[in-house]
């Protein structure tokens, strides 16, 4: 099993490019389904997760190239409407192949995603969404099986108890865009992965408005047209990157990003006495002075993303004083603090918060990832610690993270794939 080997203690330092968004890509790739032609998507970055879903793709009959972060999907001998188990258990995402398959085919059979290491993850807002659209959902032997002879324009709420569904809100987004009649999704997901999916639907012909805000509108089109799009930048690489600048107290620039994503993240970082310079499409990172902890909560889009919680407590590590870091969207996401205290971070959970008392030197260690933003925080501890640090499972990593180990050694990091 491959593993990384980090030698600390280099400050980061030069410019480095973000990939496109793994959020965004993998339902725009799924969506191809919705017509029996060629998609071109761009900006596509060479992920294990959109692997996985060019293999979801070609085993329901597409034919699926990827070439110089260009993906190109030919949907014309789609003919199966089964995502298997083997393929399924590796990647959640899977599952956004429900919605394209059952609009155009009439049904749809997924092996129902479990839960993973950052707890239990339902998916009966999707159920309940795709059921108003006037969709038969029966969930028997592990698979969940989606069956409509039409689907039907309606009124649908996907709140949920944690908020709006990511995950929900573009299911029933892409459902609608061939349903007869209007559908009216309150609730929705403000993120702008939801938005993008939006950017392609509407590149295919399809009527989609108010994304960004609560409330989507889509007025369902007999049929749609191939389209050719390119994918926002990845937010999360790109805080990522930010924080490990920081962590490192080096000078960074980052650039093919979108700054305006990430302002949650970004205000963090200036709060805590690091000097952020953002232009549009790229974000300057350096030392800055006087670092003060900080507190967060977690919280949907525009709120700060779970998705950079486990980074920003890596971070928290090395500023003195106590810095406290709220989870509210998955209960379990905080399995990587126990590995980085086995690096010398004193770290206290209490139900849902993490207080993280700063400033002791991390030292290296063996540690093992267990899911991939926790992945990410281990690497960014690394960057700092003294001596080696060896980081196993990092097949977590590379779901979601292109070359991250490539980017980090142009910056000046020494990390090794072993
Ligand atoms: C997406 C992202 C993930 C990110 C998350 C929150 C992808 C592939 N993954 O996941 O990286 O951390 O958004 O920003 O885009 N829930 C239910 N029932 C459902 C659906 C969700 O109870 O049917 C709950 C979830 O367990 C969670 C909350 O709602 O507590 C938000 O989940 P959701 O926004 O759906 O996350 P995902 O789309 O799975």
């Amino acid at each position: 099993m491959e593993r990384f080997v980090i030698e600390g203690g280099k400050a980061l330092r030069g410019e480095a490019a973000v990939s496109g968004a793994k959020n965004a890509c993998l339902p725009i790739m799924a969506a191809s389904l919705l017509i029996r032609d060629v998609t071109v998507i761009g900006n596509v970055p060479d992920l294990r997760d959109v692997r996985t879903m060019a293999r979801v793709l070609e085993n329901l009959g597409a034919r699926v190239k990827l070439h110089d972060a260009c993906l190109e999907i030919d949907t014309a001998g789609v003919s199966r409407w089964v995502a298997p188990y083997e393929l399924v258990k590796t990647m959640r995402a899977s599952y956004y192949v429900l919605a394209p398959l059952v609009a155009t085919m009439g049904r749809a059979r997924v092996s129902l995603p479990g839960g993973c290491a950052i707890g239990p993850r339902p998916i009966d807002i999707h159920i309940r969404g795709l059921e108003a659209l006037n969709a038969d959902v029966l969930v028997e032997h592990g698979y969940v099986e989606v069956k409509a002879s039409s689907l039907r324009g309606n009124r649908v709420n996907l709140g949920g108890p944690k908020g709006s569904s990511v995950g929900a809100t573009i299911q029933v987004m892409t459902a609608a865009v061939l349903a007869e009649g209007t559908t009216t999704i309150e609730n929705s997901a403000l993120e702008p992965e939801v938005v993008d999916v939006a950017g392609f639907l509407n590149r295919m012909g399809a009527r989609v408005s108010g994304v960004g805000s609560s409330r989507i509108v889509v007025e369902g089109v007999a049929s749609l047209r191939p389209a050719r799009y390119d994918i926002i930048p990845d937010r999360i690489e790109t805080g990522t990157l930010a924080a490990a600048a920081a962590i490192t107290r080096g000078d960074v620039t980052l650039t093919g990003c979108n700054p305006s994503h990430l302002t949650a993240v970004l205000s963090i970082l200036q709060g805590s006495g690091f000097q952020v310079d953002a232009g549009p499409d790229r974000i300057e990172i350096a030392p800055g002075e006087d670092h003060q902890p900080f507190q967060v909560r977690v919280s949907p889009y525009p709120g700060f993303p779970t998705d950079m919680q486990a980074q920003m407590v890596a971070l928290a590590c090395t500023i003195p004083g106590i810095s406290a870091m709220t989870e509210t969207i998955f209960e379990n996401r905080f399995i990587y603090a126990s590995e980085l205290m086995r690096m010398g971070a004193d770290i206290r959970i209490d139900q849902n918060t993490a207080f993280v008392t700063g400033g002791s030197p991390l030292t290296g260690a063996q540690v093992m990832a267990s899911d991939l933003r926790a992945s990410a925080a281990l690497v960014l501890a690394a960057l700092v610690a003294k001596g080696e640090t060896e980081v196993s499972r990092i097949y977590h990593l590379d779901r979601g993270y292109e070359g991250l180990e490539v980017k980090l050694g142009r910056l000046g990091a020494k990390v090794r794939r072993c």
